[in-house]
């Protein structure tokens, strides 16, 4: 194990533009349920008692199992239809009883094992709004459901089926802005990140409420992330607008840096997984009029060639907020020494101190194929030297499972709070997504090399931008 402290540690919580979203995890014991009889015996009776039905045919008991209708769907719909129902990421619908009786098995050995639903942030730090993790009471009413042989029950039971905008997980947007050419994607190698200019056309300011993206092709978008960039922004002019490009589409060395940093607000960190944004009432992101959103996605190759036109929805607040929503981000950008082949635990963290005032709403850890785990802290200072650490967040990472964690109550902290953000990395080869266990890992745009991004989003008074959120105040 090394451990150390990185090379670039900037004192300040840094406003750092391009790094991508993607996410991991690697071991699940801690999530493990172990399986109490006793419960589900009890969970059984109180079904029972409460339905007042007579038992089916298959129970050798007079205690009635849980039905589809009553009991399963309700968690169904609760808990998993956001991406089990179609056109979502999931590769099948739990919609019916049909179809979820056919998995009932499945269904059973994924909730158990706490597979499904997907969800990484270690139980012991934190409560967090978007946690969808089943309870055990949840979880013994699945199984003892699957293993009664998954009766349908009386359809009359069925809650009322929740309200899906089609084709999206926010309510139906106000606007939707798609990218206007789309992204021709190679079947093989690496894709350099992709940009493409979209201009809003709004000619008031916005607030925006709740945001989506949706790729055209999810499965070849690894990450996008939404910048928005007002008019008298100076980032890219020299770029075309609606068509996509990358850094070494340009020969001027100027533009070419450019498109790799930007102090540009994010309106939005997506990757597949990750929920849509949707603010607390008072609380929006801010679009100026005249603004372009700037979309940059990292594409990987799969096999097979395609297209993607990625889209933003966008619902706008009704009312003016009292605050705004900044995204921030802890990042190490490029250490430049490499993770060492073999290591499992490789450490890096980055710190800084925060410039004003803020509430802390949510967290969205990226790292690559390596990551292993994520942790949000903040330093407290109890009488310098010592120092005590409060865990805000530690996630178990899985690469493939790239989500936000919003915080159940956000947490207002003073100018000049200290926030640590550590990654630990695997790479060997004990981590199942490591695609090299011998060689050395340097940092780097692709899956293949390594990156430490915590992104954080933070509400501020309506009236300040980023930039005056970076203007610290002389004490
Ligand atoms: C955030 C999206 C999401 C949610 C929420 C979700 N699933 Fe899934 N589920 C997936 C995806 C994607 C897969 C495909 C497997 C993979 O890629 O890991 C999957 C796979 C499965 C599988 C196949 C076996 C397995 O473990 O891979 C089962 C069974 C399943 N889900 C059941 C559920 C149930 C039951 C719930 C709710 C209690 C649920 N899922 C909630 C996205 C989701």
């Amino acid at each position: 194990m090394i451990s150390r402290t990185p090379v670039k540690l900037s004192a300040e919580v840094q406003i750092r533009s391009t790094q991508d979203p993607s996410q991991a995890q690697d071991d699940f014991s801690n999530f493990k349920l172990s399986h109490h009889p006793m419960r589900r015996i009890l969970v059984f009776l109180i079904v029972g008692l409460a339905s007042g039905q007579c038992a089916s045919p298959q129970t050798s008991d007079h205690s009635m199992p849980p039905t589809f209708y009553k009991d399963v769907l309700p968690i169904l719909q609760q808990n998993c239809q956001s991406c089990h129902r179609a056109g979502e990421i999931a590769p099948f619908p739990l919609v019916t009883y049909q179809q979820a009786r056919l998995r009932a098995q499945q269904i059973k050995e994924a909730v158990r094992l706490r597979t499904m639903p997907p969800w990484f942030a270690d139980p012991c730090c934190g409560h967090f709004s978007d946690d969808p993790s089943l309870s055990l009471e949840q979880i013994a009413t699945i199984s003892s459901w699957a293993d009664s042989n998954a009766p349908a029950g009386d359809p009359r039971d069925a809650p009322a089926a929740p309200h899906w905008a089609y084709g999206w997980n926010i309510a139906t947007p106000d606007v939707v802005l798609k990218m206007p050419k789309p992204v021709a994607i190679p079947a093989h190698g690496d894709v350099e990140y992709t940009y493409e200019i979209v201009p809003t056309g709004f000619s008031t300011d916005r607030w925006v409420q709740m945001c989506e993206v949706r790729p055209s092709s999810r499965a070849h978008v690894h990450h996008a992330v939404v910048y928005i960039r007002p008019p008298e922004s100076k980032w890219l002019r020299g770029a075309p607008v609606g068509v996509p490009f990358t850094a070494s589409t340009f020969r001027d060395p100027e533009l070419m840096h450019e498109a790799h940093a930007t102090n540009s607000d994010m309106l939005l960190v997506y990757a597949p997984g990750s929920s849509p944004d949707n603010w607390a009432e008072g609380m929006a992101k801010f679009i100026p009029a005249h603004s372009d959103l700037v979309f940059q996605i990292h594409y990987t190759t799969n096999g097979h060639a395609t297209r993607d036109q990625t889209r933003i929805g966008l619902v706008f607040a009704k009312h003016p907020p009292k605050l705004r929503v900044l995204t921030l981000q802890l990042a190490n950008d490029h250490d430049t020494i490499p993770i060492p082949a073999g290591v499992d635990n490789y450490r890096v963290e980055v710190h800084g101190t925060l410039p004003n005032d803020a509430t802390l709403l949510s967290f969205f850890p990226h790292m690559h194929l390596r990551g292993k785990r994520f942790e949000y802290n903040v330093v407290h200072s109890v009488g310098p030297p010592d120092k005590k650490i409060e865990t805000l967040l530690r996630v178990n990472y899985d690469f493939y499972w790239q989500m936000s964690y919003r915080l159940t109550r956000p947490l207002f902290l003073k100018a000049g709070t200290e926030l640590q953000a550590v990654a630990w990395y695997d790479n060997s080869r004990n981590n199942p997504h490591n695609p090299d266990p011998t060689a050395a890992v340097t940092w780097g745009d692709q899956t293949y090399n390594e990156m430490m991004v915590g992104f954080f989003d933070v509400a501020v008074p309506a009236d300040m931008d980023k930039a005056h959120y970076f203007i610290r105040q002389d004490k």
